[in-house]
């Protein structure tokens, strides 16, 4: 079968005649002793009958389906979809790693607990923190972490605010959490720089006011310059700064966080060091706190007595326990193994490399869409496709399809919602700038395309098995149940 053709799911391959395995049978009489009978179920699960090897044929179609990193160049802006060394999969993959228990005894255990002691060092020195956690499983958990501990630090001085700010560029999840925290989230304007309006933000600043959530570089891809000042206003009220460490690539090894005057930030070790991420992970958002948050953090803590280390469970202001066990370890250990590989010196290196790209292709395509913002760029830059004199109808969700039939993963469309018709382009430090000017080049393929044929460049894709979907309907009634399991 052709790779571009419609692949069946296996209920539609499933037929009664083709169940034959290669594998030695037995008919399960001696696993049946083995289990108490009322767990037993007399009827046969309805799953989709298939050859051995028609099963494998099909797991290789899909798989040769699947776009990733080591395919193709994946600028999804505000993700970080950088390469990822395998030498990271392999060190975390060590049998002593991967085959540890999740409930052996710390005793049996020093090796993973040292290593993860080792990247909280790291990462506290990176961020500018005083103690990092490892247990929060991605970035909005990091951040979910973070509310929680800066309710209970309100909450032990006696105060009750209620409130998160949160900016109009924030990622969705920013607000999302403070809400799961159970605070009401208010939204602080950008200003026509693309940063926090500091007129906006004193005017929203109360003894309501928790926090004040903040990515930065923030994800128009534009530095807080005036982080310093913003400090000074949330802690003037007595707030707490949070920092939404997402955008840590652009600035790891050269400017730190804590030094900003952030109270707290999470990290998203998936996409600064290392972790393929694609499809929604796995993940691990370390959080990091200054000296007043740490008495709140959650258990277990992994304590470095002398080179032994032990799992404390003690801590009786902690917000209590967020994931089973200490955190997602072989994330963690990816992430060591990056670190330990760069050093320093090369985390920093990354980031500014990160940047350079960003800026290089912004100014590669400068003249085929304009940027949102004409400022600076960090790691990342919007392109906007709003202006319907220049462009008609075509449009950031027409441009990604166009993308697609070229053989591209689309950037990121429509965020930040603030921004028209937006493209968000990440590059990241890891592609050469070959990648670069064949991305640039397709660009102007496909804008060219677009003006000399407007009608064809808004009905792409025409490559893909499927052509453009109702993607409103397959969000809002989604058809999720196989005819068979009905
Ligand atoms: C700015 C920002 N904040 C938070 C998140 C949430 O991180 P995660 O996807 O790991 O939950 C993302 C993810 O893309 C992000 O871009």
């Amino acid at each position: 079968m052709p790779l571009d053709a419609f692949e069946p799911t296996l209920f539609e391959l499933s037929s009664e005649n083709e169940g034959r395995s290669w594998l030695p049978q037995d008919d399960g009489a001696e696993l049946d002793a083995l289990l108490p009978t009322q767990c037993l179920n007399a009827d046969m699960p309805s799953l989709p009958i298939v050859a051995e090897l028609d099963v494998v044929r099909h797991f290789t179609k899909l798989s040769r389906r699947n776009f990733c990193i080591e395919s193709g160049f994946y600028p999804l802006g505000s993700c970080t979809m950088k390469y990822n060394p395998k030498i990271c999969d392999s060190l975390a993959s060590l049998p002593g790693f991967a085959n540890l228990h999740p409930q052996a005894d710390a005793d049996m255990a020093q090796g993973t607990l040292g290593l993860m002691d080792d990247i909280s060092d790291f990462l506290e020195q990176l961020s500018g923190m005083d103690k990092v956690t490892t247990n929060p499983c991605a970035g909005a958990h990091g951040e979910f972490c973070g509310m929680l501990l800066v309710r209970a630090y309100h909450r032990d001085q006696g105060s009750d605010r209620d409130t998160v700010l949160v900016p109009d560029s924030a990622h969705g999840t920013n607000p999302a959490t403070a809400a799961m925290v159970g605070y009401k989230t208010l939204e602080v304007k950008s200003n026509a720089e693309g940063c926090v309006d500091l007129d906006d933000l004193k005017s929203k600043l109360n003894d309501n006011v928790a926090a004040l959530m903040l990515t930065n570089p923030n994800t128009l891809g534009l530095f807080e310059k005036d982080i310093l000042e913003i400090a000074k206003v949330v802690h003037d009220a007595g707030a707490l700064l949070y920092y939404d460490g997402a955008n840590l690539n652009a600035i790891a090894g050269v400017a730190r966080p804590g030094d900003m005057g952030f109270d707290v930030v999470h990290i998203n070790l998936h996409k600064t060091f290392s972790t393929p991420h694609g499809g929604g992970g796995p993940g691990a958002g370390p959080v990091g706190v200054k000296s007043h948050l740490v008495p709140y953090l959650p258990i277990p803590l992994i304590e470095n007595n002398g080179g032994k280390y032990a799992l404390n469970y003690e801590s009786k202001k902690s917000i209590g326990q967020l994931s089973t066990f200490f955190g997602n370890t072989g994330i963690v250990l990816r992430a060591y193994v990056y670190m330990r590989m760069h050093g320093a010196g090369g985390i920093r290196q990354n980031s500014v490399h990160a940047v350079l790209n960003a800026r290089y292709l912004k100014y590669k395509l400068k003249d085929l869409i304009p940027a949102e913002i004409d400022a600076d760029n960090m790691h990342e830059f919007v392109l906007t496709l709003k202006d319907k004199k220049r462009f008609g109808d075509f449009n950031a969700m027409a441009f990604a399809k166009n993308l697609i039939d070229r053989g591209y993963h689309a950037p990121t469309v429509y965020f930040p919602l603030i921004v028209k018709e937006a493209l968000m382009i990440e590059p990241t430090e890891t592609e050469s700038k070959r990648t670069l000017d064949e991305f640039a080049a397709v660009v102007a393929d496909i804008m060219a395309e677009a003006k000399a044929d407007p009608e064809k460049a808004l009905h792409a894709p025409y490559t893909t098995p499927v052509r453009k979907l109702d993607e409103v309907t397959a969000a809002r009634q989604p058809v999720l149940t196989q005819p068979c399991l009905e």
